[in-house]
């Protein structure tokens, strides 16, 4: 089971003291079926709003996003969302964090928490199910937040900088369990990141950025086989090949400030 994502020429304009402002110019790109796409580019170039846009929490100023053949209008338990800023309920468990989206969909008691469970075990949290947000560190919230994405089994996963406020080795664990629930659940992946290195570990191919207004500048495929070798020669030249691409970008930020 799996979904096709086509963003088709897509601006947004946003109304600012100083008038109307581009945060997106004309994008277009296409997420095939279970593909992991990575999305970089410089601080304010319009990830988030990108991903919103995707989710049917903002809508497009012109353009179109189709998911399966039809138009994106408003939120739905198709596209789970992991924010960038930790954004668990803290006054409910774990469990009831991860069966969230399944109350908003009706499902009943006793199903709700078969699947939270299985979710919850999924990211390697079984024995915190009655824990709440406040006892648990960085990367078991990231975790938590992953489970309640996933729990209504949505087409599309759409990942915020989910792991920039961990610390470097939970990041890594986190990487290798999320390409492993990839893997298991073919979910088809968008993952904005400000690191060239997750970009390069993780994706299928990673789409570059400008910066504001945000277009995109390349899509670069990553056709290194995995399990990938962080330290490799490959994983290096592609490294090297982004980071060129994004200092471009920034420098030509600086010339038009
Ligand atoms: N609701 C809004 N009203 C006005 N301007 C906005 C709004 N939301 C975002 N912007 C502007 O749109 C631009 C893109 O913001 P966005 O948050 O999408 O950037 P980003 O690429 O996610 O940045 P970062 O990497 O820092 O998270 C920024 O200049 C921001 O100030
Ligand atoms: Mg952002």
């Amino acid at each position: 089971m799996n979904h096709k994502l086509e963003i088709r020429n897509l601006t947004k304009m946003f109304s600012t003291e100083e008038g109307e402002m581009a945060a997106l110019e004309d994008i277009s790109i296409e997420v095939t079926p279970a593909e992991f796409l990575c999305i970089i580019g410089p601080s304010g170039c319009g990830k988030t709003t990108l991903l919103r846009m995707v989710a049917g929490l903002d809508h497009p100023s012109s353009g179109k996003i189709i998911l399966d053949g039809k138009e994106v209008k408003r939120p739905s338990p198709d596209r789970g969302m992991v924010f960038q800023e930790f954004s668990l309920f803290p006054w409910r468990t774990v469990l009831k964090n991860v069966e969230f989206g399944l109350e908003i969909k009706g499902v009943g008691d006793k199903a709700r928490r078969e699947i939270a469970e299985k979710y919850i075990e999924l990211v390697g949290l079984q024995g915190f199910e009655n824990h709440y947000p406040y006892e648990l560190s960085g990367g078991m919230k990231q975790r938590v937040a992953i489970a309640r994405a996933l729990a209504t089994e949505p087409a599309i996963l759409l990942m915020d900088e989910p792991f920039g406020s961990v610390d470097a080795q939970t990041r890594n664990i986190l990487q290798e369990e999320l390409l492993r629930i990839w893997k298991r659940t073919e979910k088809t992946i968008l993952f904005v990141t400000h690191s060239v290195d997750e970009a390069v570990y993780l994706a299928d191919r990673v789409a570059v950025m400008s910066s504001r207004p945000g277009c995109l500048v390349k899509c670069l495929d990553i056709d290194i086989p995995r399990p990938r070798k962080r330290t490799s020669v490959e994983v290096n030249e592609f490294r090297e090949k982004l980071l060129m691409l994004l200092s471009l970008e920034r420098s030509k930020a600086c010339i038009s400030v």
